[in-house]
């Protein structure tokens, strides 16, 4: 089976494609534009598995490029990673979001049609439950959406794309809104690692506050903001559901799997039940690394809902996927042990 992913030079891509490559024996035609991707992943993806990773370095949204892919290769599924994904950016430029979100996506959905694809294994986001009522948490996929920021939005008009598309085409979809991904794949090795073959989170300009606080642990930053400590949460900062990036690559797996067993197209939550606080994460990535370091309160930031935490039930009942690294510290560790190997 040939799958097309599109975005995964990126970070939640390029474990997927991996998670793919190891347990399946799809054939993966990758293309990114390599905005924000990075040429390195699909260099790890192709030394692992040369003979099954074709690269096209292009935008997903290019319609007479993609119609030649389509044209050549007998593509049976899509995953579509590619996005802009930065909320507090989706807030200063609301027009890139959309442009790239959904007026891309639709030139994609609208080759995929034509070429007859089967399966889309979509990536949506918590950011469409926009702030969910408190009563509410674990937030279930039936919950109103409603996005409080562009990045938001964009995902859920894709779904809403999807769910009509669904109706006239034969293609069937799994949108899997991600909670907050983080870590490293759990598959790096100490030597690895000092090639520089592992997989893990490259950022040009990190904003994730996992991400953010490795890179103070391990000094490639001074010290980092708390965005709001006025939240009404116990500790006054934003709760977030923190979710392994090989979990969550697993979920995709399971999500094909579901549809290729006839499932009917779907919406899953991707998280694991249960919340952290900003400082508690702070906290953690400072116990793990053994290094303190500098943190100050900063104003809250534009679109950070207080709460978010998913209701993973569905997911469980629906596919086989079971979580395997549930717990914060393993996250963290994995992450560290990346960002220590990464050069500044
Ligand atoms: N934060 C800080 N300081 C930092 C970075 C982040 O205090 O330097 C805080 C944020 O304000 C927020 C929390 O840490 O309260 C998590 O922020 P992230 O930027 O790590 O992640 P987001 O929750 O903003 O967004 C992520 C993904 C989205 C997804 C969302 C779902 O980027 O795609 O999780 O919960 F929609």
């Amino acid at each position: 089976m040939t799958l097309l992913c599109t975005g995964a030079a990126g970070y939640i891509g390029s474990h997927t494609a991996m998670a793919f490559l190891d347990q399946t024996d799809s054939r993966l035609i990758i293309i990114d534009d390599l905005r924000t991707g990075f040429r390195q992943n699909i260099a790890i993806l192709q030394a692992r598995y040369p003979d099954r990773v074709e690269f096209v370095e292009m935008d997903f949204g290019n319609r007479t490029l993609l119609e030649a892919l389509f044209k050549r290769s007998e593509i049976t599924g899509v995953l579509h990673f590619g996005a802009s994904l930065i909320v507090g950016e989706s807030v200063q430029k609301p027009l890139a979001y959309y442009h790239n979100n959904v007026a891309n996506a639709i030139a994609l959905f609208e080759i995929c049609v034509r070429f007859g694809v089967e399966y889309f294994i979509f990536s949506s986001t918590a950011a469409v439950y926009g702030e969910p009522d408190s009563r509410l948490i674990p937030v279930c996929e039936s919950a109103p959406l409603a996005p409080i920021n562009p990045y938001g939005s964009s995902k859920m008009m894709v779904e809403l794309i999807l769910q009509d598309l669904a109706k006239i085409s034969s293609m069937r979809y799994v949108a899997l809104r991600y909670f907050n991904v983080a870590g490293a794949s759990m598959g790096n090795t100490t030597s690895l690692l000092a090639q520089d073959q592992a997989l893990g989170q490259r950022s040009k300009n990190a904003t994730h506050l996992i991400k953010v606080a490795l890179e103070c642990a391990t000094g490639k930053r001074a010290g980092m903001s708390i965005f709001g400590d006025d939240y009404p949460t116990p500790d006054g900062t934003c709760i977030r559901d923190y979710i392994h990036i090989d979990d969550l690559a697993a979920a995709h797996l399971s999500a094909l799997r579901f549809l290729q067993a006839g499932g009917d197209s779907a919406v899953f939550n991707v998280g694991y039940n249960r919340g952290y606080s900003v400082k508690e994460v702070i906290e953690c990535v400072k116990r793990v690394s053994g290094v303190d370091f500098a943190t100050q309160i900063a104003p809250r930031r534009a679109g950070d809902p207080a709460e978010l935490i998913a209701s993973n039930a569905l997911l469980k009942q629906q596919t086989h996927w079971q979580p395997r690294y549930d717990d914060l510290a393993v996250i963290v560790r994995s992450a560290y042990e990346f960002e220590k190997a990464l050069k500044a």
